[in-house]
């Protein structure tokens, strides 16, 4: 079992930074916000893969209103903790979102190009609105002049993981999150 408190990746350590309680009371004041803004919009949610997954099915839990789910899914880091800078599609959506609310669901915004490059892709498809939501966000990172909706946290310029988040694709079922320490 993986330990809860903290975990050795090699001779990196990582330790707790938002517990599960602190996401679950975020959780619930999101999916209020969203109720609220979608509840007659009949909205599809996109989320980006792999990160998404646990952050967009535990969001939806608290947003109970009619509306669809689909996902893109990009390349990764890769194994490494540093964005190679270039994204790749590696699965299109299956949804006609031409004329739909769309809200794109991602684990976390870093430099912004993943959402800039999705953003661009939208486009071509004439949806309604976009707006984004994402679980985290390291402004100090942003490098492309990105506008997120619906934030859960913004967290200091840190590698972190758990909840969704991967460190060479493990440790994305912690239910918590953890953060580098140096
Ligand atoms: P961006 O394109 O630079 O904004 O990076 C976004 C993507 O990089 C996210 O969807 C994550 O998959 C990944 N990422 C960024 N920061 C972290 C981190 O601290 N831990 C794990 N993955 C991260
Ligand atoms: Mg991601």
């Amino acid at each position: 079992m993986i330990s809860e408190d903290v975990i050795y990746v090699g001779n990196e350590k990582f330790v707790p930074m938002i517990t599960r309680d602190q996401i679950n009371a975020r959780l619930k004041e999101l999916g209020e916000e969203l109720t609220k803004e979608y509840e007659d919009k009949f909205p599809i949610f996109i989320g980006i893969l792999n990160g998404s997954f646990m952050f967009l099915s535990d969001l939806l839990r608290e947003t109970p209103i009619n509306c669809e789910v689909d996902f893109f899914k990009l390349s990764s880091y890769g194994d490494r903790k540093i964005s190679s800078g270039n994204v790749k599609l590696l699965k299109e959506l299956n949804a006609d979102i031409n004329g739909r609310h769309v809200v794109i669901v991602e684990d976390i915004v870093d430099s912004g190009l993943s959402i800039t490059y999705i953003e661009k892709l939208l486009e071509e498809y004439t949806p309604a609105s976009v707006k984004v939501a994402s679980l985290l966000m390291k402004p100090g990172s942003l490098k492309y002049d990105v506008k997120i909706d619906y934030i859960g946290f913004e967290i200091p310029d840190k590698f972190v993981i758990g909840y969704g988040l991967d460190y060479a694709q493990k440790y994305r079922n912690l239910g918590s999150i953890y953060v580098l320490s140096e």
